[in-house]
């Protein structure tokens, strides 16, 4: 049965589209789905894409106990063995052919698209009424904490939105507030954060706060908006991706590096451009609200060698090994040095980093 589960791509409209899925075609699947499926937000442009709220597989929705929901309770055991065989039979012939087969919903990718001028125009001003400056940090780390549960190896997790389902786990401590800055700007928002999907909200709003912690009109950070794209596909409304994807803040360089590769595709130079949003938060690389390169000045610092209690708690583990790392300790001299040049790869950085799974 399990097996049966695990190959579902189901979608909120069409049933199963997994071939040997035991509530193949239709009518059930669209029931079970509907069940637990997100409420459209129909009617804006963004919504190009065929799909509806589309089911990744076990691995990231509930399809198991959506299944389970609509399984007719005097179907046999025997009935149901004999079909988890066949299906697991089919599923390795799948897997063997096509790996995209066995992770049906995700042949299809996202339709992404820049904003009009008129769209940025109108995320920028709801973010700036609706988030106040205080909160801004927690969106940004939220984004990371939605975007970053992807693997590319088997192209689950990702911007999906499902980080709303996350939030009790250890790495997300803080992240309520971030959820709820976020919630607010879409009930403020006319037009595009309440018709886009969850998971371009968070990215967007996100995005916004950078660029109101970013004083700097020269910074390239100030505009990061302008890289945004929007089309991200939610995963249904109570699904969440599997636990343990998040890099832990006590990894050294090595692991971190090991996990931005295997899992996103993020060179070791990308890693370390996406870090300087530490540059803002409590640990005490900058004034916590100014998005600059100060992360990488106090990295040279190194102001918790030999310093007093204080000095200790300035950087997470991860920060600290980042600095003693020597395969990146050029780029962290060109970043402390040049924040421009930073800003800039941020920008790139932080785009591929919010579509991450899309
Ligand atoms: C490299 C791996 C990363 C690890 C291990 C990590 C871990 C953490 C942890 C544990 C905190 C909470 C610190 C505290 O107690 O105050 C934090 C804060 C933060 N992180 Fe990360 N993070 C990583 C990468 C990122 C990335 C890629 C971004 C965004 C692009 C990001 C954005 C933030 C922000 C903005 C804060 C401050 C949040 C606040 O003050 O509410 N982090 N991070």
């Amino acid at each position: 049965m399990t097996s049966v589960m695990r190959s579902c791509g189901g979608d909120a409209r069409g049933g199963c589209r997994f071939l040997s899925c035991d509530i193949l075609g239709g009518r059930k699947a669209s029931a079970a789905h509907r069940k637990r499926s997100p409420t459209s937000r129909s009617g804006f442009a963004v919504r190009t894409g065929t799909r509806g709220a589309v089911c990744r597989g076990a691995a990231q929705c509930d399809a198991a106990s959506s299944h389970g929901d609509v399984e007719s309770p005097t179907t046999s055991r025997r009935m149901l063995l004999s079909k988890s065989a066949t299906a697991s039979a089919a599923m390795a012939l799948l897997a063997a052919i096509s790996p995209q087969a066995f992770w049906p919903a995700l042949a299809e990718s996202s339709t992404l698209r820049s904003l009009t001028p008129e769209e940025l125009d109108d995320v920028r001003k709801t973010v700036k009424s609706a988030i106040p400056q205080a909160k801004a940090p927690a969106v940004i780390r939220l984004a990371f904490h939605d975007a970053g549960t992807y693997d590319r190896r088997t192209r689950t997790g990702g911007a999906n939105g499902t980080i709303r389902n996350e939030l009790e786990r250890p790495e997300s401590i803080g992240l309520k507030r971030g959820i709820k800055a976020v919630e607010a700007a879409i009930a403020k928002s006319p037009n595009v954060l309440s018709q886009v999907s969850f998971a371009d909200a968070v990215q967007l709003c996100a995005a916004a706060c950078i660029e109101l912690l970013t004083p700097d009109d020269a910074l390239a950070t100030s505009r990061v908006l302008d890289a945004m794209r929007v089309g991200r596909v939610d995963a249904p409304i109570d699904a969440s991706d599997p636990t343990g994807r998040m890099p832990s803040e006590k990894a050294g360089a090595t692991e971190l590096a090991r996990v931005f590769d295997e899992q996103y595709g993020f060179d070791e130079n990308r890693m370390v451009v996406l870090s300087g949003a530490h540059t803002v938060g409590a640990k005490g690389f900058g004034d916590g609200f100014t998005f600059d390169n100060a992360y990488y000045q106090v990295l040279l610092a190194k102001p918790w060698v030999g310093g007093d209690d204080m000095a200790q708690m300035i950087g997470l583990a991860s920060d600290k090994s980042l600095a003693d790392y020597a395969r990146v300790r050029p780029l962290i001299e060109k970043y402390a040095n040049d924040g421009l040049a930073w800003s800039r790869d941020f920008v790139d950085a932080f785009r591929a980093m919010s579509e991450l799974g899309c």
